[in-house]
């Protein structure tokens, strides 16, 4: 009968993967157990701080609906959503910088001609957007897919809200990217927000005196057959929370000097309702093959 010490034990449970038929899942399997076991080793775990772990975990799957996931918050808040981001894309070589998808994409959103509105009946300030989409030699893609997501003034985006499987989509949309590259859309200034804290996500965060705040964004996933997904964000210029992100996912380069404007019409010749905010950001695509992120989260009807 095998009897193992500290170290054996490792190395025992390593092996009970030796035929695992898969040669990927082996490997992830293995490392995880020697991490794992040095996680414990190293600490000196004791049964009361693993019991509230699995309690920890256990509760982290239970905040989980169709409409809240909160183990892809607890990866944003370790700082591996952002990890496994950087692994992944160690050669960016002239293309945009990626950055997390978190956990509020809803999928492949309404598709929208340019220019429009995806703030109608939201109350902010009024912001234009206009994009660019290029290769890396700066040549204009056509008919790409670039969906566009973002909070609302309180800092919630739409899938938080309960009226949401009814209302469908705000603050959401998906354009298609004309002959020069470009897209344009109306909204309003995000602002700076939470990430939700009334689940363990949120207790561990205020247990570490941690703020729970993201500076103000607007995220973009543009795909486009031939190129890697992008997914990113482009962050508001001068937001206080830009060197603290909750899940530490700001980039110089993905900075945006919003533009304060008072002229009387937008880019696209309409008139504008006042004072009105400019975003300009050009998107550059590295080739390569690759499917778009699929959500985690149910889709309102649209
Ligand atoms: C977001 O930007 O939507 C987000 C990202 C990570 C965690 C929470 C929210
Ligand atoms: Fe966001």
């Amino acid at each position: 009968m095998p009897q193992f010490d500290e170290t054996d034990l490792t190395e025992a449970v390593v092996q009970s993967f030796d035929e695992t038929p898969d040669p990927r899942m082996k490997l992830l399997m293995r490392e995880l157990v020697r991490s794992l076991h040095d996680y414990v080793r190293r600490t000196g775990l004791t049964f009361e701080e693993w019991q509230r772990a699995i309690d920890f975990l256990t509760r982290t799957g239970q905040k989980c609906t169709p409409s809240r996931q909160e183990f892809i918050l607890l990866s944003d808040v370790l700082g591996v959503s952002m990890l496994v981001d950087a692994v992944n894309h160690r050669d960016r070589a002239g293309a945009t910088q990626t950055t997390v998808l978190g956990p509020f994409y809803v999928g492949e959103h309404r598709p929208m001609p340019h220019g429009a509105d995806i703030s109608e009946g939201v109350e902010g300030e009024r912001m234009y957007v206009q994009g660019r989409v290029t290769d890396l030699d700066g040549a204009p893609l056509a008919d790409v897919a670039v969906d566009v997501w973002h909070a609302d003034d309180d800092g919630f985006y739409d899938s938080q809200k309960p009226a949401y499987a009814q209302d469908g989509p705000s603050l959401r949309a998906r354009f298609v990217t004309d002959a020069d590259g470009r897209f344009a859309f109306r909204t309003i200034l995000p602002c700076s927000y939470p990430i939700p804290i009334d689940g363990p996500v949120g207790e561990l965060i205020l247990a570490a005196r941690r703020h729970p705040m993201r500076p103000a964004h607007v995220h973009f996933l543009v795909s486009a057959p031939g190129y890697e997904p992008l997914v990113t964000h482009v962050f508001v210029e001068g937001d206080k929370y830009l060197d603290t992100d909750v899940v530490f996912g700001v980039k110089d380069e993905l900075i945006s000097s919003v533009e304060l404007r008072n002229d009387p019409v937008m880019p696209d010749g309409r008139e504008a309702p006042g004072p009105w905010h400019l975003m300009t950001y050009e998107f550059r695509l590295k080739p390569g093959q690759g499917a778009a992120p699929k959500p985690m989260l149910a889709t309102a009807a649209e």
